[in-house]
């Protein structure tokens, strides 16, 4: 199977916009972007020239630390970025549908519907200890409605689980050459399970969608990436804007690849993850706790007796949880995520203001 046969038929030979830095590289007097000869006194990073599109030294940093060949990764701004080009370059608008399985990450829904494509749900389930996915119901959901792209997070926001590798194998036998299985692994650093990358030889239709925003502690620098069949990469870099990684985001991201910086990342999972273990036991003792999902993540998804009230009152202390009212198996629930050891803390005394309740 090729994966081109997913793209749109009408992108497939269409070569983007050509912006200065693709048409000539090299030279030493650059006179063809019609950009400000001399940089600001404040500029340590020559910001009057345009970025290159695909900064190729964080290229080949992510690309190593991933275990890939820089020619299957794209950057993107965020991985919010990388979901939107997705839906692009393989839905035709008005025509092809995307599968979701809810309650899930918002931004699938978001750029579908942005580009007039429909969403179709196979929902998660829910068991005593969290939400699962129904395979079988997944591919006959996807095949029935013709899918064109599968959107399955995980570690899964906002539920907290992940999905078994021989599941995902499933899950790609049954759509192969079919549709597009795009696995978001966001938290995939949290979590127990091996990433998906592992089963890229296997399946040229799976994508895996990465991102520094969370473990790497870079939200702010808008750094992401998607991970594929190297010709569908080349089509996404088509349907992307012309310089979209920001030489400062670029140079700080870098950064985040120094073996020091890998250590502190390493060390702050560590830290979340037993914070996490902690908050969770300690936050299901509580009486206005109903349940507290497991959580292969950098939150905890809790049900409440009275979730309004309850997220009313941490937020006139000063502490902001997400609610989950636009979900409507979670709208008794609050999604918290791990913070400081003294930020938990603080959550967990304000608790205590609520119902007077004292921790061990
Ligand atoms: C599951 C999931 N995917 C993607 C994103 C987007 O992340 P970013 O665009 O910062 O990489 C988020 C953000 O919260 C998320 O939870």
């Amino acid at each position: 199977m090729n994966v081109l046969d997913l793209v749109r038929p009408d992108l497939r030979g269409f070569g983007g916009y050509l912006s200065a830095r693709k048409q000539n590289s090299g030279g030493a007097i650059w006179l063809n972007a019609n950009e400000a000869a001399q940089p600001q006194a404040f500029d340590t990073l020559a910001l009057n020239r345009y970025p290159e599109p695909q900064p190729g030294d964080l290229r080949r940093a992510m690309a190593e630390y991933y275990g890939v060949d820089d020619s299957a990764l794209l950057l993107s701004r965020g991985s919010d970025e990388a979901i939107d080009l997705l839906i692009r370059a393989l839905c035709i608008p008005g025509a092809d549908r995307i599968l979701i399985q809810s309650p899930t990450f918002g931004m699938y829904a978001v750029c579908a519907r942005l580009h007039a494509c429909t969403v179709i749900d196979s929902p998660l389930q829910e068991t005593a200890t969290g939400f699962g996915w129904n395979i079988p119901a997944m591919i006959a959901t996807a095949q029935r409605e013709r899918c064109k792209v599968l959107f399955l997070c995980s570690p899964a926001n906002p539920t907290g689980q992940s999905l078994p590798a021989a599941d995902l194998e499933l899950l790609l036998d049954g759509l192969a050459g079919q549709c597009l299985v795009v696995v978001d692994e966001a938290y995939g650093e949290y979590s127990t399970q091996n990433s998906a990358l592992a089963l890229m030889p296997r399946y040229p239709h799976l994508a895996v969608l990465k991102t520094l925003s969370k473990a790497h502690a870079l939200a702010g620098a808008r750094i992401g990436g998607v991970i594929a069949d190297p010709e569908l990469i080349g089509i996404l870099k088509t349907c992307q804007a012309p310089y979209p990684i920001a030489k400062p985001s670029a140079a700080l991201a870098l950064q985040a690849f120094s073996e020091k910086a890998l250590a502190t990342t390493r060390a702050g999972i560590a830290t979340c993850l037993s914070e996490r273990d902690c908050l969770q036991k300690r936050l299901q003792v509580l009486p206005m706790i109903g349940q507290v999902f497991s959580s292969d993540a950098n939150f905890l998804l809790v049900r409440c007796t009275d979730a309004d009230r309850l997220g009313a009152h941490l937020l006139a202390h000063g502490v902001v949880v997400r609610a989950m009212t636009q979900y409507p198996a979670l709208r008794d629930c609050l999604r918290i995520s791990i913070g400081t050891p003294a930020e938990n803390e603080r959550l967990l005394a304000v608790l205590d203001t609520f119902t007077g309740a004292t921790h061990a």
